[in-house]
């Protein structure tokens, strides 16, 4: 009865392996592919000037190779901060799964630059270090807060962050929302959770969840 499943997991292997060494597959090359990725997720802060080394040229990345395969599949890169699936953010700017498997095949198959510069496209530009505008009207949380007046909240931006800090916001009719929870976020990465849509909550709505030293700010829709 076992040998089947062994030959399947046999088959499946070989599969796998074959995949990856598939010359007869276009490779995946920096020019044409990788460069876009690392453009569109990395270089906001692996650039010159950034806050991180850069990430910008394929001489930059390609020494770097194993400890970006290293960051990218523990999800460490891009760095987020906060649990995914509570709270729906729009500056979420996780890899998707596909783009993480693009990473780490183009890394396997040892970093292909391609032959051909003319894919490369051009590389982004970037205005000076937009700091995030704290908006006059954004309410500073310590602690368990009730809502005096209806707001319609834009997001939350961690002043001093604790790991494990759930916030959610309970409605005066009991119903909860789940806003953030922050997990591994650091002083250094920092940036604001914008929502994906506006919540409005009424006066009354509590929100809970901070102790301090832990303190977040509101930040309510202009
Ligand atoms: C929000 C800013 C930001 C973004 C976006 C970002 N990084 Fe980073 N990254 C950092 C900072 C800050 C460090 C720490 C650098 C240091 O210690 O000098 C870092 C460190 C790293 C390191 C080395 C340390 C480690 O954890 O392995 C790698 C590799 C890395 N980043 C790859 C990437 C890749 C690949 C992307 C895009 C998929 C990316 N980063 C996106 C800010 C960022």
């Amino acid at each position: 009865m076992r040998r089947p499943i062994i030959a399947a997991a046999l088959a499946l292997g070989i599969c796998a392996h074959l995949r990856a060494h598939d010359v007869s597959k276009t490779p995946i090359t920096w020019n044409r592919e990788i460069s876009r990725i690392f453009y569109d997720r990395c270089v906001s802060c692996h650039r010159p000037d950034g806050t991180s080394f850069s990430l910008m040229t394929y001489p930059d990345v390609q020494p770097r190779a194993v400890a970006i395969r290293d960051a990218v599949l523990s999800r460490r890169m891009p760095p987020w901060g906060a649990v995914k699936g509570f709270g729906d953010f729009r500056n979420d700017q996780a890899l998707t799964a596909e783009q993480i498997e693009l990473i780490t095949d183009w890394i396997q198959d040892d970093t292909p630059k391609g032959n051909n510069a003319r894919m490369l496209p051009p590389a982004p530009k970037f205005s000076p270090a937009p700091a995030t505008s704290i908006p006059p009207d954004a309410i500073h949380l310590t602690d368990t807060l009730v809502l005096k007046s209806s707001i319609v909240l834009d997001g939350l931006l961690p002043r001093q962050a604790a790991d494990g800090t759930q916030i959610v916001a309970v409605r005066p009719d009991g119903t909860v929302v789940p806003l953030l929870w922050l997990y591994g976020y650091e002083e250094r990465y920092r940036h604001p959770f914008l929502l994906r849509k506006p919540v409005a909550l009424e006066a009354g709505t509590v929100i809970r969840g901070l102790r301090p030293p832990a303190s977040v700010l509101l930040l309510p829709a202009s």
